[in-house]
C-alpha cells in the first residue's frame, strides 16, 4: 500500500487531550472513518466521511475498497489498545497495511485524576458481556478498573456485587472524562447502587485496599 490505513487514537475526547501527532494524521487523510461524535470534533469540511454504527461488516469492506487509492484515517476513542475498534480491524485487515497511533485512554485520565498508579489495577470493559467474573475480580484485586456501559450501569454494577455479598467497598467513577463538565464522583458500593444520576460514558474504580 502507498499509504497505511492509520488508526488514531484520539483520546477521552476533548480536542485538549489529543496528541499533535493524531491531529496531524488527521489533517493528512481525504477519508475519515468513526463514530459520528468524532467525524464531527475531529473532521474537516473537505474530507469524506464514513460513520461507524452497527455496520461492521460495510466499514470493513469500505476501508478495503478506498485504502488502496486514499489516505484513510479510523478514529477511535482514547487508546488504539484498549478495548476498542482497531482490534476488530486487525481482526480483517492485514497488519502490514495498519499503523496504530496511541491516544490517551480514558482509563489513564481516571488514574490522574485519582492521582493513583494503576499498574496494579484489573481492567475490564463489561459492554454486552456477563458479570460472572466480576465478583471474584474485585474480591482478589487492590483495584479494579472498569469501561461501564449497555447494559451494566455503575448503579447496575453495584446491585450484582452486592448480591453477591461484595459490600462496603470504596467506588469513584469518572463521566466524561477531559470535557469541561466532567464529573469524578467518591461513593461507595452500598451508596450507588439506589444513586439516580445519569452515569452514561463513563469509567468507575472499585477499590478493595
Ligand atoms: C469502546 S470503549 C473505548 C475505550 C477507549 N479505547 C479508551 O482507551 O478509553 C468505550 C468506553 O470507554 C469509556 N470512556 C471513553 N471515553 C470516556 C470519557 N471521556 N469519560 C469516561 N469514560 C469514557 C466508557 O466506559 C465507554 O463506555
Amino acid at each position: 500500500l502507498a499509504h497505511k490505513v492509520r488508526v488514531v487514537g484520539t483520546g477521552p475526547g476533548s480536542e485538549k487531550y489529543i496528541t499533535p501527532i493524531a491531529l496531524e494524521a488527521i489533517r493528512d487523510a481525504g477519508i475519515l472513518v468513526g463514530g459520528q461524535r468524532l467525524l464531527d470534533t475531529f473532521g474537516h469540511d473537505y474530507q469524506e466521511k464514513f460513520p461507524i454504527k452497527n455496520n461492521l461488516t460495510t466499514v470493513i469492506k469500505y476501508i478495503k475498497e478506498k485504502m488502496q487509492f486514499e489516505k484513510i484515517v479510523v478514529l477511535v476513542s482514547g487508546d488504539t489498545g484498549i478495548f476498542s475498534f482497531a482490534n476488530y480491524l486487525l481482526k480483517h485487515i492485514d497488519s502490514e497495511d495498519l499503523e496504530f497511533i496511541p491516544g490517551i485512554s480514558s482509563l489513564q485520565i481516571m488514574f490522574a485524576r485519582l492521582k493513583k498508579p494503576w499498574n496494579e489495577a484489573q481492567i475490564l470493559s463489561l459492554h454486552g458481556r456477563s458479570l460472572d467474573i466480576l465478583p471474584t475480580i474485585v474480591k482478589e484485586s487492590p483495584i479494579t478498573a472498569l469501561l461501564t456501559g449497555n447494559p451494566w450501569t455503575p448503579q447496575k454494577i453495584a446491585r450484582f456485587l452486592l448480591d453477591n455479598q461484595i459490600t462496603g467497598l470504596k467506588v469513584a467513577i469518572g463521566k466524561d472524562l477531559s470535557y469541561p463538565h466532567e464529573k469524578i464522583v467518591h461513593t461507595t458500593l452500598d451508596l450507588l447502587f439506589e444513586d439516580k444520576q445519569d452515569y452514561t460514558n463513563s469509567v468507575m474504580v472499585i477499590f478493595n485496599e
